[in-house]
Parts: structure tokens; sequence; C-alpha cells
């Protein structure tokens, strides 16, 4: 049974999703200051919120039963995804459910914004009938800049033209393609400030986005030109939006979110030429029921196992690549396994090179699970896929990956080396025809090793009789051997033998080989 805690509010059709199966328990605790939420959330495999429950490394660092932090929404701006990662937690949100409602808010505020809606209707309240002072302008003809044409700008883009607006973006991440597609005329930031009517903003908040308008900005832009932000608080400079919309040079802003939510000073909201909302972007009927359906899916799925989708923090694989690559990720996984075995001192460098017919693929998934499988012998705290990359990069292990399509003898291989500050240990696997995953190369003996069960690996002069002695050690403590392959670079030097062995060999055993006539060396390796 897991243990579900729904910190924020959610609807009911997504909280039926997880009660309706019998392997969920689902608690909502809604509103539970930080200190409460601490102290309950170690006994729960999973904790959905939207954006008010602030999922701090305090709290990650206390809830030492978590698996899965879902997010009904799109921001993540109150969960500390890093925390979350270095802990292997996974972090994943809904884009998508709501983008229809907050593009349908951005036009509702832009129009507001045109139409002075908002005033109007507060003086009528008022009881005055102001014909007059709230003359309004049309969008027709005039420039819209949008910054940051992703899901919702697109959206935004889509409604605007058929208003008869020009749209221009700036988004430095997009490709001008994808741009032309839309009909959207792509320009910098300074085209923005410079030539739009309206401005309004759909970025994520990062440092760059930051601050993107301050009173710098401002003075650059058309006078009277509108401003509108239903992405995230601080974007728009909010003190200098004041002083702006004060002096005239900006005629009216329209927001949805804000530095601090909920503000601690309602003075700004007293602005005549500000209309603002209390960052109600998602909350339509429709766009609740999409995020939570969604995010109880996919917590649900990833909890049982049945696949991870929208984590921001486990690199994502297309089901389709997945088949191809799953050969792949259980040999390279099997690989770190060894290595780590093989390795003496501290590890610096890994170099990974992949070659043959793998190479046309995004091989990342390939390299996480090689680092999962080097770290988890290692390490004392839980390794797995989303955070063996950063648990490599805290132990300052660099990762170097190549991949080249010509090579020999093998239609495809992983070569890996590990470079510690005592040696280097090389180890190439490839795939047999059947897909089987199997060691080709140690060092620079090349052998025949399946990754299962353990493997035995000798180091011995190569003179005759190794194998008959070992054989016979290990017949009379009734150990069966699998299989067995001998490697040697050169007659009547040192020579490897691997066999695969199907139990574990005890300590008493492991000394009668080790002085056996002409063994130098040897391990016992578990896969
Ligand atoms: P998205 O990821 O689909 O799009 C974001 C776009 O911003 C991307 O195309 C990206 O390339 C672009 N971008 C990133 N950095 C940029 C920069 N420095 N300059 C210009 N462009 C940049 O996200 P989305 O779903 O469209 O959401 C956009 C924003 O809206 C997010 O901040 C999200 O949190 C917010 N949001 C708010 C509400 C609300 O209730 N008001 C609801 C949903 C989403
Ligand atoms: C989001 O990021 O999805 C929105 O801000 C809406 C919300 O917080 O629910």
């Amino acid at each position: 049974m897991y243990k579900v805690l729904v910190s924020d509010a959610m609807s009911e059709e997504g909280l039926k999703v997880l009660k309706e199966q019998k392997e969920f328990q689902v608690d909502v605790k809604l509103k539970l200051p930080p200190e409460e939420l601490k102290a309950i959330v170690k006994d729960y495999d999973a904790l959905l919120v939207r954006s008010s429950t602030k999922v701090t490394k305090d709290i990650i660092d206390a809830a030492t039963k978590l698996k899965v932090i879902g997010r009904a929404g799109v921001g993540l701006d109150n969960v500390d995804a890093e925390a979350a990662s270095k802990r292997g937690i996974i972090v994943m949100n809904t884009p998508g459910g709501n983008t229809i409602s907050t593009a349908e808010q951005t036009m509702a505020l832009i129009m507001a914004l045109s139409r002075n809606t908002a005033q109007a209707n507060a003086s009528l309240r008022e009881g005055r009938w102001d014909r007059n002072k709230y003359m309004g302008v049309e969008l027709y003809g005039k420039t819209l800049g949008i910054v940051g044409l992703g899901r919702i700008g697109t959206e935004v883009a889509k409604r605007a033209m058929s208003f008869g607006m020009r749209i221009i973006a700036y988004d430095p991440y997009l490709t001008v393609e994808k741009a032309q597609e839309l009909g959207v005329e792509i320009v910098d930031l300074k085209g923005i400030i410079k030539d739009s009517d309206y401005i309004t903003v759909h970025t994520p908040i990062t440092n760059e986005t930051r601050n993107l308008f301050t009173e710098k900005e401002f003075a650059q832009m058309k006078p009277g030109v509108r401003l509108v932000n239903c992405a995230r608080g601080g974007i728009i400079n909010e003190a200098d939006l004041i002083k702006a919309l004060e002096s005239g040079k900006v005629a009216g802003a329209a927001l949805d979110v804000y530095e601090t939510e909920p503000p601690k000073d309602f003075t700004m909201f007293k602005n005549e030429k500000l209309v603002a909302t209390p960052h109600l972007g998602a909350s339509t009927e429709e766009a609740q029921v999409n995020v939570a359906i969604e995010v109880c899916r996919q917590v649900a799925d990833a909890l049982l196992g049945r696949g991870v989708k929208n984590a921001v923090n486990v690199p994502y694989v297309d089901p389709e690549l997945y088949k191809v690559l799953k050969p792949y990720i259980e040999l390279s996984e099997k690989m770190g396994g060894l290595i780590a075995q093989l390795t003496e001192g501290r590890t610096k460098e890994i170099k990974i090179q992949y070659g043959g017919d793998i190479v046309s693929h995004e091989l990342t998934p390939v390299t996480v699970a090689f680092l999962k499988g080097f770290l988890t012998p290692i390490l004392e705290e839980t390794v797995n896929y989303v955070n063996a990359s950063f648990i490599a990069k805290e132990r300052g292990i660099k990762v170097v990956e190549t991949k080249s399509s010509q090579i020999e003898e093998f239609a495809n291989l992983i070569s890996i080396e590990a470079q510690t500050d005592k040696a280097a240990v090389r180890v190439a696997g490839t795939l047999s025809p059947r897909k089987q995953p199997r060691i080709v190369k140690l060092n620079d003996f090349y052998v025949e090793a399946s990754t299962s069960g353990y493997l035995l690996i000798l180091s011995n002069e190569d003179k005759p009789g190794i194998i008959g002695q070992i054989g016979m050690i290990l017949g009379e403590n009734k150990i069966n051997i699998a299989g067995m392959t001998l490697g040697r670079t050169k007659a009547g030097g040192v020579a490897m033998t691997v066999l695969n062995i199907d139990e574990e060999i005890p300590e008493s055993v492991m000394k009668q080989i080790r002085s056996a006539k002409n063994v130098i060396d040897a391990k016992l390796i578990k896969l």
C-alpha cells in the first residue's frame, strides 16, 4: 500500500483516480504549516501539490520514504527539484493541462486592459456613469510582443492573430522554423521592447527572466505600451512598473502573478491603470480537472512501476526508443557494477565510448544506467536513475561520452574506461545477435562472459594446469561453473581467466583459489 499526501486543494475527479485503486491510501491535509508537514511527510511515498505548499530542502530531507513529488500544474518554483534529485525523488508536473485556461486568461486581461473593463465596472458599482473617462483602444492592427513562445505563448499568439494583431516573439530557445509555422515573426528582446504596443510574458522565472523588464526597458518602449504577466511574478519588476504607470509611459498593465504570493503589501492594486487577478490563470473547472487527473495518473504509474511521464529530473525516453535501448541499459548498468568492483582508489574520470549501430540514438539513459550500476556498490545511499548523475557530479567524477559509428569486430560496443587516482580499468560490452548482454573485453584481454550471477576473474601465468586446478577446487566445493573463457595478450605471459559462476564462492574457497599454482590474483564479482 502506497501512502499519498495531498497538501494543496485538488479536484476530486483527479483524486478518484488514486482512491479507486487498492494500492493507494490518499490523505488530503490542506494548509499544513511547514513544521507539521515536515513532521508527517516521512510516512508518505508521494506528495501531491499545486503552488501553495513550499516543498523545501528541509521538507525533502525529512521525507525519508518519499519517491515522487507530483505538481498539479506547470511551475516548479515551489519545489526544490535539485534537493529532490539528490535524494532520488522523482519530480513531475503536468504541462499542458492548464495551457488553454492560461492563454484565455491572458486574452481576457489584454482585452480588459484595452477597454478598461475592470475600472468601468468598479465605477458603475460606485454609482457613476463615466462614458468619456473609459475610452478604449482596438487590438486590430496593433503589435503584440510575446516573450516565451512555448505552450501558452503559442496559444496566445493563435488567439491574438484572430483579432488581426501583428505578432512578434522573442524566445532564444525556439527554432525559427517553429515560429514560422505559427506565422510569428521572431525578433530579439530589443525588437519586442521597441516595436510592441502590447507585451505579454510566458517564460518560466529563471536568472535570465527575473527583472527582464525594469525602468531601463520601460524607457525604451513605445509611449502608451500595455503589459501583461500571466507567467511568474518578478519577470516584470513591480516597483518600476508602478512608477511607469504613474508617469504615463506605460498606459496599462495586467498582472495575474506577483513577486510575493500572496503579496504582503496591497498598495499597488490601488493604481487605476493596473488590472489584477490573484493567480487565476489556471483556475478554470476544466484546467483543474485536467491537471488533477494527469498528476494522479502519473504518480500512480510511477509508484507502480508502469513508467515515468513528465518527470523533470529523469531522462525521458520515448517508449519506442526504450524498446531499442532496454538491453543496452541493462548491459551498461551491469558494466557499472563490474567496473565499481574492479577499480581501486578514487575515481576521477569515466570515459564512455559508444560504437556501432546504437550511436544514432540519444544515449543519456544508457550513461545514467552505467552511473547507477557503478555507484550502487560504492555508496550507502539509494542510487537510482534520478540521482545517479547528481551523485557522480557531487563526487567530482567527470563523465565523458563519445560516439563512433565505425567500429571493428562488433556490430555494437560500449567501451568504458574508469580512471582512478591509482589505475585505469577498461571494460567493453556488447549485445549478442539475440540481444544478450556480454562482456567482451577486460583491460587488454578479450573474454566472453555473461552479465548474470557471479564472475570469477583470475589473472594467472599462462601455463598449463590452471583450469584443472580451479575446476577441481570449485567441484570439490559443489560450485557449478556456467561458462568460462581464457584471454591472453601473448603466449607464456600473463593471462586472464573469466568464469561465470551460478552462486557465491565462500571466502575460504577463494583463499584456496588464490593460493593455487600460477594464480597471481583472483576476484569474485557479483553482477
Ligand atoms: P513552456 O515551457 O511551454 O514555455 C516557456 C517558454 O519560455 C519556452 O518556449 C522557453 O524556450 C521560453 N524561454 C525560456 N527562457 C526564456 C528567456 N530567457 N527569454 C525568452 N524565452 C524564454 O511553459 P508554459 O506552459 O507555456 O508556461 C509559461 C509560464 O506560465 C510558466 O512560468 C508557468 O509557470 C506559467 N503559468 C502560469 C499560470 C498561471 O496560473 N498564471 C498557469 C500555467 C503556467
Ligand atoms: C502553474 O504553474 O501551473 C500555474 O501557476 C497554476 C497553478 O499554480 O496552479
